[in-house]
């Protein structure tokens, strides 16, 4: 098995280059994941953007979908990525050429732009990282122009699985990541949440991201320390949970997966 890795968290503005470096990995790694292509497709299917259109992607990272909806909206559109992270911003803006894309430091919670702006708005994976997504989704239906469209995509750590680690050990490990992923079952409450903002349900997809063990193993490795280190595994555990992984790994009976949901919903025409 592969050296444990520092824990990334996308929580809060990272502090230093490697944590900063080691986020960019991760993210293009689930970006070239056949189960996250899968459901971007299905997503952006299901958004529909159409040349000449304001877009907005909230929460944008590295900036890749960003870029597939500039691809979307030409040149008489305009489509915008908004992170809280300067660096990510920074990354995003180096990967842009000569798109019509544009990134804003900013936060869901705060949305740097006015009412009524975007004809669409997606947001992926961000919603697990806020402690208060009821406060997004207002702001998303606040930048929306009425009839505007938004996607919600998240996953529900509750239904992750690491096999062949014992299940009760498992969830000792997932139940530390709660302080880096405040909402770690948002998968399940992006209806409602997109509901209680005043949208129209539409339609809601789901995808079980199957992950690659070079990606996951070092990190689950890296989880089950962290967990002997917060005292929700004891060091026997923690020795049983490496051993299950390499055996998994060794004779190729492994699953490491966690399902993504998303909810399309548009906002009521001004009457
Ligand atoms: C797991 S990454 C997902 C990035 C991108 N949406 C994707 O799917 O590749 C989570 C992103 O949410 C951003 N984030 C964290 N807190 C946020 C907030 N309050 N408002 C907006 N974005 C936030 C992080 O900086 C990070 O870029």
């Amino acid at each position: 098995m592969s050296e444990p890795q520092q824990m990334p968290s996308f929580h809060s503005t990272p502090a230093d280059d490697g944590q900063q470096e080691l986020l960019v990995a991760v993210l293009d790694a689930q970006a070239d994941l056949t189960s996250i292509k899968r459901m971007r497709a299905w997503a952006s299917k299901a958004l529909g953007v159409r040349p000449g259109e304001h877009v907005l992607d909230v929460g944008s990272g590295t900036g890749s979908e960003v870029l597939a909806m500039a691809a979307a909206v030409g040149s008489s559109g305009r489509a915008v990525g908004v992170d809280p992270n300067p660096r990510m911003i920074e990354l995003a803006d180096t990967r842009t050429g000569e798109a019509p894309a544009t990134f804003v430091e900013g936060s869901a919670y705060a949305l740097p732009f006015p009412d009524d702006t975007f004809d669409a708005v997606r947001c992926e994976r961000v919603f697990q990282h806020l402690e208060h997504p009821e406060r997004a989704t207002a702001e998303i239906a606040r930048v929306l122009k009425p009839g505007g469209r938004a996607i919600l995509i998240d996953s529900d750590w509750s239904t992750a699985i690491m096999h062949p680690i014992d299940p009760t050990i498992v969830a000792a490990m997932q139940s530390i990541a709660d302080d880096r992923t405040p909402n770690r079952e948002s998968g399940r409450r992006l209806r409602g949440l997109l509901s209680a903002a005043g949208f129209v349900i539409d339609d809601i997809g789901s995808e079980a991201v199957i992950f690659q063990p070079e990606v996951s193993a070092p990190m689950y490795a890296a989880q089950v320390q962290a967990a002997v280190a917060s005292g929700v595994l004891t060091q026997a555990q923690a020795e049983q949970a490496t051993a299950e992984l390499e055996q998994g790994l060794a004779t190729g009976d492994y699953l490491f997966s966690v399902t993504m949901y998303a909810v399309l919903g548009h906002l009521p025409t001004a009457v």
